[in-house]
């Protein structure tokens, strides 16, 4: 899915810290961890989230790669402190430790437990649940954060909402999928605004309202609900990624991208599912050029794509989540080690997770984007990357008039 970018995450749900580093960015990016802790807020917050998101406040220590505020162009270290370890440490621990520690073996069914411990060879899904868990998305976000920082060096805007959560679909206004200006535009300004005031990152009010209520209904039956988010691009030109094979498609990228989000299980490009059930003559986003916008297109069914290659228009990637497999009352499962039938393990655990999804998912859209971007323009020094981008965008861009 990463090309060029390199991309390792480390660390478990309840270790004493996540690790990120991350390889191929250029030197002279101005970095600092202020820009990746606000995502890393944003992803902890959202109506529907579980206990843990309350204890912990993460915080990202650039600790490799960096100095006074700039990238240096090798590795960058990334570090996230788990600020909930001290009540893990003897579960946790990294050496052996002395006492018993107690198992879990009761396998929860849509979880990676049963397939992960049998795959391993474990009698405790512990040692499964620690790495499958979603907290490995807060390493994703602090890198996503580093990817959106080089990005806005391009003028690149990647914003997310959420569109559904369980059937309550939201309306939202066809001009935040259109205009390539993204928040330059007042309107489409307005509308990310108003995600980023809403607890669900919903902008449309009354849907607001009623998955509010769902998640609540849910979360007092003991269950849990799942949904739809969309991420949005600004600003990119016209030619990332390549028409000519298979694994360097962007579509294809993006797809692997969103759907290893933990819980995603379906990506759509543009209107993709709609598009499905219309005529060609319907669906195809007629070509305009006019000497102010140059490549213009009026309508974007293809969600900025086409051929594997950005078109210039808006990117628009969605991802549908399942219900979160965790529930307070437990399905009928079955004990790992003893075979007889119990009932799922409950631990502490979200209702809803699509606000939080949506984050991750702008960071895998970056972290996709930065990597063709890379791809495309190359350059050790972010001058020499600008000095490449520049020159490619003038080959096509109507000059801006004096
Ligand atoms: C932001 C986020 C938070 C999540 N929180 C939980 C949770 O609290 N409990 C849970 O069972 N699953 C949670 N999940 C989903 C599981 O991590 C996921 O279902 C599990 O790893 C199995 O992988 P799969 O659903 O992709 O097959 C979360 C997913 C995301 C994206």
């Amino acid at each position: 899915m990463l090309n060029y970018l390199r991309l390792l995450t480390a660390g478990e749900s309840h270790g004493p810290q996540l690790t990120i580093i991350l390889q191929n960015f250029p030197s002279g990016l101005e970095l600092l961890e202020e820009q990746l802790n606000a995502d890393l807020a944003r992803r902890q917050r959202g109506y529907g989230r579980g206990g843990r998101q309350k204890i912990e406040r993460d915080r990202v220590q650039i600790v490799g790669g960096v100095r006074h505020g700039k990238t240096l162009g090798g590795p960058i270290a990334l570090v996230i402190p788990n600020l909930d370890w001290p009540n893990w440490a003897g579960t946790m621990d990294v050496g052996p430790v002395g006492e018993e520690v107690p198992k879990v073996t009761r396998l929860r069914p849509g979880h990676a437990d049963l397939a992960g411990a049998v795959k391993h060879g474990l009698d405790d899904v512990r040692n499964v649940l620690e790495r499958a868990s979603a907290r490995e998305t807060a390493a994703r976000v602090a890198a996503g954060g580093v990817a959106k920082a080089f990005l806005a060096a391009f003028g690149v805007e990647i914003r997310s909402h959420v569109r559904q959560i369980e059937a309550i679909q939201a309306a939202s206004p066809e001009i935040i999928r259109l205009d390539p200006a993204g928040s330059r535009n007042p309107e489409i300004a307005a509308f990310w605004e108003m995600v980023e005031q809403s607890e669900v990152r919903c902008a449309d009010q009354e849907a607001e309202a009623r998955m509010i209520e769902t998640i609540q209904r849910a979360r007092t039956a003991g269950d849990t609900v799942g949904g739809v988010f969309e991420v949005i691009a600004y600003g990119l030109p016209i030619g990332l990624g390549s028409h000519t094979q298979w694994d360097e498609k962007l579509d294809a990228r993006l797809c692997g991208a969103i759907g290893s989000i933990q819980s995603v299980k379906g990506v759509e490009i543009g209107d993709a599912f709609a598009a499905a059930a219309r005529r060609g003559s319907t669906v195809h986003d007629p070509i305009t050029y006019d000497a102010e916008r140059g490549w213009y297109r009026p309508t974007n069914t293809a969600g900025g794509l086409e051929g594997g290659v950005s078109n210039g228009a808006p990117l628009v990637v969605r991802g549908a989540a399942k219900p979160i497999s965790t529930l307070i009352h437990p399905l009928p499962s079955v004990d790992l080690v003893t075979k007889e039938p119990q009932p799922a393990h409950v631990e502490r655990s979200d209702v809803c997770v699509l606000p939080a999804a949506g984050v991750v998912g702008e960071a895998m859209v970056a972290l996709v984007l930065a990597d063709a971007f890379r791809q495309k323009f190359g350059g050790d020094s972010m001058d020499e990357a600008r000095r490449n981008y520049e020159s490619f965008v003038a080959t096509y861009r109507p000059a801006p008039r004096l």
